[in-house]
């Protein structure tokens, strides 16, 4: 049977790659994104190379987007075999420095509803549909931002970037990676969170050195796991990273 992905924040980036990606591997994706024409947009990019894709509107952060796109998985098939969490913003003002004596209140509490509570809300209202699976896949794609291990070691080459916000969202989303791989243990569903690498996108910017297609890999390699495949992981081109 053909299995059903659903990626978030599908219209550009390492998102729109992983979609591209897993349809290529034969695999039927939900293209989530917030904004309807870009989404449209991209749908209709992938269409265009024969790939098996439909956009649906998902603002993350939006709790009837999040019902609505349940409604239409649990109608439409009734199951879901792969979610994976991409969307994120970068609202910190700066990646280099440590900003964490500064950042507004709204900058932290914007970013945490998109990149942690969005996340959580609506991998929570998708589990069901995910437990009907019979090899379910949720991956969060978190960063290396988020790895306390990284910024606790000064020869890290992340070392000197500390922006607060998005770096503590990154580090809330590993820990619900490690709760709900714990939670879940006892069945068929892996959870684990992909570090894309520093990518070229809106959030990577220009200098970044990796192109989405790369960037899209660890996330991709996560959601095709077979059943011997780990679960509660962090990690980057298969190599493991310290929380
Ligand atoms: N690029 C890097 O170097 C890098 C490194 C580590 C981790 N990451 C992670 O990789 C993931 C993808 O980021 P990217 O680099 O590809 O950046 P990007 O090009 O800015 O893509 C971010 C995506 O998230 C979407 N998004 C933001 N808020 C949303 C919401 N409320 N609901 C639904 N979608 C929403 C954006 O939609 P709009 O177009 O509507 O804004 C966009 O599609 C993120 O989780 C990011 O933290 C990236």
């Amino acid at each position: 049977m053909t299995k059903l992905a659903l990626v978030t924040g599908g219209n550009k980036g390492i998102g729109f790659e992983t979609v591209r990606q897993l349809a290529g591997q034969h695999i039927k994706v939900l293209l989530g994104a917030r904004n309807e024409e870009e989404g449209k947009n991209a749908e209709k990019v992938l269409r265009g190379e024969s790939l098996d894709v439909t956009f649906i509107k998902l603002d993350i952060s939006n709790s009837q987007d999040i019902e609505n796109a349940k409604t239409y998985i649990e109608n439409e098939f009734g199951q879901l075999d792969i979610l994976i969490n991409n969307a994120a913003v970068f609202l910190d003002s700066a990646w280099f420095g440590n900003n964490v004596e500064s950042v507004p209140m709204k900058t932290l509490r914007d970013t945490f509803d998109i990149n942690y509570f969005g996340t959580v809300e609506l991998t929570q209202a998708l589990l069901p549909l995910v437990k009907k699976s019979d090899a379910g896949r949720i991956v969060n794609i978190s960063s290396v931002s988020g790895s306390f291990g990284a910024h606790l070691d000064e020869s890290h080459w992340l070392y000197q970037l500390k922006p607060y916000a998005y770096s503590a969202s990154k580090t809330a989303l590993n820990q619900f990676t490690v709760f709900l791989a714990n939670a879940l243990k006892e069945t068929n569903i892996k959870v684990n969170a992909a570090s894309p690498g520093w990518v070229k996108t809106s959030i990577g910017s220009d200098q970044a050195p990796l192109t989405t297609e790369e960037g899209a890999k660890t996330g991709v390699a996560l959601a095709l796991l077979d059943n011997n495949g780990p679960t509660g992981t962090f990690s980057q081109s298969g190599e493991v990273l310290p929380w």
